[in-house]
Formats: C-alpha cells, sequence, structure tokens
C-alpha cells in the first residue's frame, strides 16, 4: 500500500475524512501526539488499527469527539464527575473513562464495558471529526512497543504500506499522550498520567483523586490490571534504556566510567553535559517539565538514528508533568533502574 504523507488543508482533510468514511486508518495530528484514526463504530475500521500497529487485542482505544452531543451513544452514562472534567478540561488532554454506550464497537473497547473519549484541542484533528460527523477510535500512532510519534514523520517511519493517509499538523504541542483517568467508581482514578495533573483535577472536582500502582510500579501480568495498557512494554527505542537515580554528580562519574564501551549515551536534563565523556542527548531543563514531556518521545526516537546501544538516562521527578516523563521512560526502560 502507497502511503501518502499531505500536509494540512481543506483538500488533505476531505481525503481524510473520506477515508474514514470508507473504513480506512488515517495518521492525525493531536496536541498529545499523532493518532491512528478509525471510526468507532466500525468493527473492519478498528481491526485495520490494531493491524496497522501490531497491538494486542485486549488494549482499548480512546474514541475522540468533536462536540458534547457526540457523547451520546458513545457512553450509556455521564456521572457528576465526568460532567465536571469534561466541562473544565475539554477539548484538552484528558481521556475520561466511562461506560460503554451502543455507538462504540467492542472492538474498540476490547470487549470492556467502558470506554475512554476525549475532545481533542488540535483544530486539524476536531475539523476532520466535525466535518465527517464520525468519531474516531485512535491510538498513538508508532508501532506497538515503540515510542509515540510526536511529528509526521516519525508517523511515517513506523507506518509506511501500512496505513493509505498522514496528515502532517506539525509537532504535537504536548508530546506526552492523554491523562487518562477513571470516573467508573467514586474516588476517580488516573491510570495514565499526562499534562493535566491529579492536582489539577482534584483542584476542579473538589475531592480526592488516587493514581493506580501501575504508574509508577510493574503490575503482575497475571493480575487484573485496570488499564490493559499499563502491563506492556512500551515506548522502546532499540537502544536499551537504563534510568539512574542519584545525584548529577555520581551519575556523570558511572556514565564515565563506561567511556571505552560501545554504544554508550547518556541522557540528561539540559546544562548537564558539561562534564560527560559520553556522547549525550538533552531533553529540557531539570525544572521544566512541560519541555521533558514535549522532547521525551523524540529524544528516545533520536537515539536510534545515533546508533545508540545503551542509554543511561537522569530520573525525572515524580510530581507534576514530570510524573508522566516517569512514566513513560520507566516503561521504555522495561523498569530497569540503577539506584546509586
Ligand atoms: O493522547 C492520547 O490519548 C493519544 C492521542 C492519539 O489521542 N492516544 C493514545 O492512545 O495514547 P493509546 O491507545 O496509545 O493509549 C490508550 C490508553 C491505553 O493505556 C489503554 O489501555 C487505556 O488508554 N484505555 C483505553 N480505554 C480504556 C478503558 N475502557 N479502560 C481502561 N483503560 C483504557
Ligand atoms: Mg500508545
Amino acid at each position: 500500500m502507497e502511503t501518502k504523507l499531505l500536509k494540512a488543508n481543506e483538500e488533505s482533510i476531505d481525503l481524510a475524512i473520506k477515508l474514514l468514511k470508507q473504513g480506512e486508518v488515517v495518521g492525525v495530528p493531536t496536541e498529545t501526539v499523532y493518532g491512528l484514526a478509525g471510526d468507532c463504530s466500525n468493527p473492519s475500521a478498528i481491526k485495520k488499527i490494531f493491524e496497522a500497529k501490531g497491538r494486542p487485542m485486549d488494549n482499548p482505544l480512546i474514541v475522540h469527539i468533536s462536540n458534547l452531543k457526540m457523547l451520546k451513544g458513545i457512553v450509556s452514562q455521564i456521572s457528576t464527575d465526568a460532567k465536571t472534567l469534561a466541562h473544565h478540561f475539554w477539548p484538552g488532554p484528558l481521556t475520561i473513562i466511562m461506560p460503554k454506550g451502543d455507538k462504540v464497537c467492542s472492538e474498540s473497547c476490547a470487549g470492556l464495558d467502558s470506554v475512554g473519549v476525549r475532545m481533542p484541542e488540535n483544530e486539524i484533528a476536531r475539523r476532520i471529526i466535525e466535518k465527517s460527523n464520525v468519531a474516531f477510535s485512535a491510538p498513538s500512532a508508532n508501532l506497538s512497543g515503540k515510542p509515540s510519534p510526536t511529528n509526521a514523520q516519525d508517523v511515517f517511519n513506523d507506518m509506511k504500506g501500512r496505513i493509505p493517509l498522514i496528515i502532517d499538523g506539525g509537532e504535537c504541542i504536548n508530546g506526552v499522550e492523554s491523562t487518562v483517568i477513571s470516573v467508573l467508581n467514586d474516588t476517580p482514578i488516573i491510570l495514565r498520567p499526562g499534562v493535566i495533573t491529579k492536582e489539577d483535577i482534584e483542584n476542579v472536582l473538589h475531592k480526592p483523586v488516587s493514581i493506580a500502582k501501575g504508574v509508577t510500579e510493574l503490575v503482575d501480568d497475571n493480575k487484573k490490571v485496570l488499564s490493559p495498557g499499563m502491563k506492556y512494554k512500551h515506548y522502546s527505542p532499540n537502544a536499551k534504556i537504563v534510568i539512574v537515580k542519584s545525584s548529577l554528580e555520581k551519575f556523570v562519574k558511572f556514565v564515565n566510567s563506561k567511556q571505552n564501551e560501545d554504544g554508550i549515551f547518556a541522557m540528561c536534563f539540559d546544562g548537564e553535559e558539561k562534564n560527560l565523556k559520553v556522547k549525550f542527548v538533552t531533553y529540557g531543563k531539570l525544572e521544566d517539565e512541560k519541555a521533558q514531556a514535549h522532547n521525551l518521545f523524540s529524544c528516545l526516537r533520536h537515539f536510534d538514528e545515533l546508533g545508540a546501544k545503551i542509554v543511561y538516562a537522569r530520573c525525572p521527578k515524580k510530581e507534576g508533568i514530570s510524573l508522566a516523563v516517569y512514566n513513560r521512560l520507566i516503561r521504555s526502560a522495561g523498569f530497569d533502574i540503577i539506584e546509586l
């Protein structure tokens, strides 16, 4: 299959709409990461998404809408918490898990009786939904297991020959996927952290919000997990990533001791590279959590272009937006952490 990579304009958007209506899969920009969009009501379109990514069939997709009226039929019930969250954070990078409605095919929800929904902030994504009146399911547009794509070229590198069209809407603003929150029970629970933080959500709901254990810890494959996506190894470049939890001084000393080994790289915060004797990539200042989130995935992909074999990464903080960075990085490292 030929894969077209077209700049976003009226013509390419119309082509995307035509393909979506025909049950095809299209790469689209969002404010978080690029998505692989397919009509959420069409099982054959959803199967194509899973095939294009090589995604395990038990990992459900997020449905994207462009206005609140579209929720009807996609969800069967909207709780007070869900309403409050939608009102405050949509359009934006928050996915709300609610009881599933009949309009979404069960393949999209991997057989669960709940569905994750979000209204993207990105104008191009919203225009495609609004003009087609097709709510689309969309996972991140990477091959399963690889870092999520934050620009159209990264989508092309993973998806060429697998889907007919990618719409190029430039670089994603946020760079990490949406915050996923379940409001199925009285205490809302964050299943995946993002740029909308626990504190942001608590300020709006005026009640405590919990964070699923799997956000920072390895979950047991055999146990029932709240969010199936949490159990898979994720976001991994070809290089092996190892997180080093230590002071900067100890980090530099440790990494420099490996300088004669082949393909060793450091992944550190801006300004920390001064005394390093190995090659490095920086991904934002230590205190600039937005920049870290924005750069993380492109940084991970960059290591492959550089031919890195082992990457020693400085450990991000576990709070605010950095929690989202930590959550992705620890998965890309397969939970391999060295503490010095
Ligand atoms: O920002 C985003 O959310 C991007 C863009 C394209 O919108 N999409 C995205 O999709 O990250 P994906 O498929 O890569 O991640 C969806 C996550 C998975 O961890 C999945 O397990 C979880 O959301 N999820 C989806 N539906 C769920 C449900 N009903 N219950 C629990 N977790 C769910
Ligand atoms: Mg993903």
